[in-house]
């Protein structure tokens, strides 16, 4: 992939509350703060990444119409209030509608990734929030990743949509439809008491590991400064500096996100 050309994340996860939403928000967030183009994309009818950004949009364009080409991308991609160098191309209750246009489409996996294609020199990252099942605007951003994080509950129910998602990129790989990398699976939720996660926790985190093997990320613990955080349209550490450490799990998940998006990397490490 040539240097110039946005690498493509997707946060895929088949259940609700699994910390989709959170990821694409941390990431695009932290991403841009180093100064590099992002480009959020608010994959769910749920519009709950374009909530949280605070973009409103009335009888304007969203992700809909580029997926169903009656815009192009350009005109739907909005500043996010109060942050350089983040985007969003929002959403609404309507992108349910795209699923019969790509449901009809010759080749649905692709049509995401081609929708994208005269804004791939705009931006050094273009991240994905995706809805909690599957169906065929997962399809299409799974066909445009070029790399997949799945975010998933510390719980039985985590290990669960985990299982399910593992299973649904790899059916996509078999057929073609996905040629990207799992770059991690972000546990999610993580209960802590005292110093120490709670035994369903680390039972699960086991299973998890067990499973999946060697690109289990740290957990992002159960936080209410999370939850005020994204209230605040802010990351933790901006509320709080003391609290940069809850921020971790997304340190090491831009640690791999720089193999693919070279900027990050020079900006992260230290002169
Ligand atoms: N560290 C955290 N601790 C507790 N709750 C959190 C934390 N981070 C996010 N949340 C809350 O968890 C819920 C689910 O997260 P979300 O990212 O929306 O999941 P998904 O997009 O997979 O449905 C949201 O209501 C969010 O506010
Ligand atoms: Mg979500």
């Amino acid at each position: 992939m040539p240097n110039n050309q946005a690498t493509i994340a997707l946060s895929l996860s088949l259940s609700g509350g699994q910390g989709k939403t959170l990821t694409a928000y941390m990431i695009g967030l932290k991403v841009s703060k180093l100064g590099i183009p992002t480009l959020l994309i608010d994959g769910d009818p749920q519009r709950n990444l374009t909530d949280l950004l605070g973009v409103e949009v009335e009888n304007q364009p969203t992700l809909l119409e580029v997926i169903t080409n009656k815009c192009s991308i350009e005109d739907a991609i909005y500043p996010v209030p109060d942050r350089e160098n983040l985007f969003l191309v929002p959403s609404d209750r309507a992108l349910v509608n795209a699923q019969h246009y790509l449901a009809s489409s010759a080749n649905c996996s692709r049509v995401l990734k081609k929708r994208l294609e005269p804004v791939m020199q705009d931006f050094g990252l273009i991240m994905i929030d995706s809805p909690p099942q599957k169906n065929h605007i997962n399809l299409t951003a799974i066909g445009a990743a070029d790399v997949v994080v799945i975010p998933a509950e510390a719980v039985a129910k985590g290990l669960g949509s985990l299982t399910e998602t593992w299973a649904l990129l790899e059916e996509c790989r078999d057929g073609d439809a996905f040629d990207g990398e799992l770059i991690g699976v972000l546990p999610f939720r993580a209960r802590v008491v005292g110093l120490h996660l709670t035994g369903e926790a680390s039972s699960t985190l086991a299973k998890m590991e067990s499973f999946i093997g060697a690109t289990i990320l740290p957990s992002v613990v159960e936080s209410v400064i999370y939850q005020k955080a994204l209230n605040y349209g802010q990351l933790p550490s901006e509320l709080d500096a003391d609290k940069a450490e809850l921020e971790a799990p997304f340190d090491v998940l831009l640690e791999r996100l720089s193999k693919y998006v070279p900027a990050i990397h020079s900006e992260v490490v230290p002169v």
